[in-house]
């Protein structure tokens, strides 16, 4: 049985598939029709919810695509939807002003927005562009234009008064806190089942034993077969109740992440220590999809174009994976073996990633290309990490996604770098080399000219940029 409160309601349910996503759940067995479906596939964000979690007693809120979220991820959380909002006839602060500035006309979006701006106000009391542009990069308006729509959430976030959340803050953290236990917790309907593991012991022994499972993380992936494929998934081993997975630490050496850490927690912790890193997760699907998805989840699903195993590999990054009781230490790139395979057995799962700390003689730089700067999925993906002393690289670590059927070191490329004066005669000898390294796919993201002719521009930025010659510039309100 999961429990949760829906807005006050405690809710508890157990004879539920655990196939079903918080969207349908809200709207055919819940009779919320307020979050609406656009896409079901998290781009639109027309199905935006604040999830609200007890931490030391405090709440904490984050958007979610309801249309993403299986039912089980609600366990001992808060779900708030556009119709907790208004208190009897009064809107709240974030809806009046979305009417106060024209910010909706066929309204099909405006659910979403209201939701996101509301979590925005519930994290920041003070208005700043940025961080309303973050949080609205993954809501899509059609009819309205953005400029109401931002002038409405400096409006809310100007008027940062208390709201009944506020109030009730406290009183709500407690009855979560009271939702926690140590036991496992299953929900099942006609045999479909979703196991709820809060060990990580525990998840050891059942994925052992049943290693037909598919783990959910974040399921920001996984929930597309559901919604985008029509699979149903007889069993789940869901990864969300696991505390332990998702602790982090940082110590003299390197950065462990826990699998079970969310994007979002990733990006706290590596804003400080490897910015080049925290920077690119800023693009990284939009926030909602960062609240929700792991770092793990991208790695696990070995797609060739995922943002983080290119950056991974530059920085010479290692997965702790654990099978039973058995764990081992596996670098990153023997992990990916072709196309959406991997070198995990049958119930090994990724415990964490451990990334060496950079060190000041370290140049790491990473960049994205696709054809939106927000919530798009790389056409190629760059990542460099040099190390050069006294003008000389001694090593050198380059990775790409997007160019071949995994993410990959470049590997005559590197040959060509190490050892070599840091100079624009050994990048070109290195750009050349990249088409030994790689013969991409031309697809609709790009064609394969393009993908080669992008990577070498971008080992060329690569050196112009360390050599101070180029300035970062800002396009469009973004540092590109
Ligand atoms: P899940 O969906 O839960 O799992 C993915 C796979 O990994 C599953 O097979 C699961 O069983 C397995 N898995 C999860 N955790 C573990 C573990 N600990 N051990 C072993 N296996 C595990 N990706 C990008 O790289 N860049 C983007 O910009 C981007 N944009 C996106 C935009 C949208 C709208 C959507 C829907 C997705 C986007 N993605 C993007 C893909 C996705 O969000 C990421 O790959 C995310 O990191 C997946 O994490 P998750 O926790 O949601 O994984
Ligand atoms: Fe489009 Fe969920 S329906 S993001
Ligand atoms: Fe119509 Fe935004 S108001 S899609």
């Amino acid at each position: 049985m999961i429990q949760f409160l829906l807005n006050q309601t405690l809710v508890s349910e157990q004879d539920i598939d655990p196939n079903l996503t918080v969207l349908n759940y809200l709207r055919n067995h819940k009779q919320r029709c307020g979050s609406k479906e656009g896409c079901a596939s998290g781009d639109c964000g027309a199905c935006t919810v604040t999830l609200g979690k007890a931490v030391n007693g405090e709440m904490r809120y984050e958007t979610i695509n309801s249309c993403l979220t299986l039912v089980s991820t609600l366990q001992g959380k808060q779900l708030i939807t556009v119709e907790d909002l208004k208190q009897g006839n009064q809107l709240h602060p974030v809806q009046q002003a979305m009417v106060d500035c024209h910010a909706s006309q066929c309204g099909f979006c405006t659910p979403g927005f209201v939701m996101s701006l509301f979590t925005l106000q519930k994290n920041s009391r003070h208005w700043d562009r940025h961080q309303t542009e973050e949080a609205l990069a993954g809501n899509l308006c059609r009819c309205t234009g953005y400029r109401p729509i931002v002038d409405a959430a400096r409006q809310a976030g100007e008027n940062g008064a208390d709201d009944s959340f506020d109030r009730q803050q406290q009183q709500v953290a407690q009855r979560l806190t009271a939702l926690r236990s140590d036991q496992l917790q299953e929900i099942a309907l006609k045999g479909n089942r979703c196991l709820l593991p809060k060990t990580v012991a525990q998840l050891a022994e059942l994925y052992l034993l049943h290693p037909q499972a598919r783990l959910l993380a974040g399921g920001t992936d996984l929930s597309l077969q559901i919604t985008q494929q029509y699979q149903t998934l007889p069993l789940l081993i869901a990864l969300e109740q696991i505390e332990e997975l998702k602790q982090c630490r940082l110590d003299e050496q390197e950065i462990v992440l826990g699998a079970g850490a969310s994007l979002t927690h990733c990006y706290q912790l590596l804003k400080t220590q490897i910015p080049g890193f925290a920077q690119i997760l800023q693009r990284f699907a939009s926030l909602q999809v960062r609240n929700q998805g792991t770092l793990a989840g991208n790695i696990a699903n070995a797609s060739p174009i995922g943002d983080t195993p290119p950056m991974l590999l530059a920085l010479n990054a290692s997965l702790i994976l654990q099978q039973g009781s058995q764990q081992r230490r596996l670098p990153l790139e023997q992990f990916f073996l072709s196309y959406r395979q991997t070198v995990l057995q049958p119930g090994e799962f990724i415990r964490a990633i451990v990334i060496p700390k950079v060190t000041a003689s370290h140049n790491f730089q990473a960049w994205k290309v696709s054809k939106r700067l927000d919530d798009d999925i790389s056409a190629v993906f760059a990542a460099f990490n040099l190390q050069i002393e006294q003008g000389v690289i001694r090593d050198a670590r380059v990775a790409f996604g997007g160019m071949a059927a995994i993410a990959k070191r470049a590997a005559a490329c590197e040959q060509q770098l190490c050892g070599q004066p840091f100079s624009s005669a050994t990048i070109e000898k290195a750009c050349r080399a990249l088409e030994q390294d790689f013969q991409p796919l031309s697809d609709f993201r790009a064609s394969a000219g393009y993908r080669l002719q992008v990577a070498k521009n971008l080992l060329r930025r690569y050196y112009h940029q360390q050599c101070g010659e180029l300035t970062i510039t800002e396009v469009a309100g973004y540092v590109s």
